[in-house]
């Protein structure tokens, strides 16, 4: 059920450089979201102004209590204005949008990369919460990308949790698929959920492969309408048509993806 509403901004707080924790009360989204899904969230209070134009999509990185929290960085003209948002100011947001991770297997690798953290801990906070093997594999460029604000949550909701930085300032120095083909040779896995640049999904597709093992991705596109309206968020499938990652995904089956990059 897709929900157009006005809600009050509880918290938008810079919990590292460029990068904002905004919280919004809305029930109602909240009581239907699927970890994996997004909403597409206006950067002006309602009735201000109409720039810019249109809304953005953001991910949802976690629910309680009636409240959504999206972990979003600071990139350009729509992300710098909500992150000048404040407590009590109302804006606009369309949510639950597109399709999550599939959350029936036992045993899960969970793999995030740069803002891709953001789905990934309400997936593992769902599937914490029902007993499922929740090993989490956190990359960023350096520490100061993961500071303890963002990873206490994660710390609270994984049974494992490895953190790697290019430049080794937090955890193990390298990228995210070193520790995922470790942690996949050593235990049991159903499925990896993984979130993160392309370059990384494909090389997380890989070693899915490689291992046998069932891999879902959340992708990123330029979004215009984020409901399928306008086509604009299209990338290539493997078998030659095209997803539209609004409605197809944002999570997908890694194998119908056109990896070729
Ligand atoms: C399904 C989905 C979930 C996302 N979740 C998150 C998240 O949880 N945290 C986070 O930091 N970012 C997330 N993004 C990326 C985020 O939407 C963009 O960073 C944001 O739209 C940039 O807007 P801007 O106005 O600041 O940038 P500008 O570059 O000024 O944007 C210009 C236009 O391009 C679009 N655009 C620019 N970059 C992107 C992008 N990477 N993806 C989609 N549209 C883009 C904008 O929506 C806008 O319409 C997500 C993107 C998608 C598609
Ligand atoms: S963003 Fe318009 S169809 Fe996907």
């Amino acid at each position: 059920m897709r929900i157009v509403s006005t809600a009050e901004i509880t918290a938008n707080e810079e919990v590292a450089s460029q990068i904002f924790l905004l919280t919004i009360f809305e029930p109602l989204i909240a009581q239907s979201a699927m970890p994996g899904q997004f909403c597409m969230i206006a950067a002006m209070p309602h009735g201000q102004t109409t720039d810019p134009l249109l809304k953005r999509p953001l991910s949802i990185h976690s629910v309680h209590n009636g409240v959504l929290s999206f972990l979003y960085r600071r990139i350009g003209h729509g992300t710098t204005l909500l992150s000048q948002r404040k407590t009590g100011e109302c804006l606009e947001l369309i949510g639950p949008l597109g399709q999550g991770f599939d959350l029936t297997n036992d045993n899960y690798v969970l793999v995030g990369g740069g803002m891709g953290i953001a789905p990934i801990l309400f997936a593992a906070e769902d599937l914490y919460a029902r007993n499922k093997k929740t090993v989490v594999v956190l990359g960023a460029r350096n520490a100061a990308e993961l500071p303890e604000r963002v990873l206490r949550p994660f710390k609270a909701a994984s049974h494992a949790l490895y953190l790697l930085t290019e430049d080794g300032s937090l955890g193990k120095k390298g990228l995210v698929t070193d520790d995922l083909a470790e942690v996949l040779q050593q235990q049991k896995t159903d499925a990896i959920l993984a979130c993160g640049p392309l370059p990384m999904l494909s090389a997380v597709n890989s070693l899915a492969e490689e291992f046998g093992v069932s891999c879902q991705v959340s992708l990123e596109a330029h979004m215009a309408c984020g409901i399928g309206a306008c086509l604009g968020c299209a990338l290539k499938a493997r078998d030659g048509g095209y997803l539209h990652v609004c409605k197809d995904g944002p999570v997908v089956n890694a194998r119908l993806v056109h990896w070729d990059l």
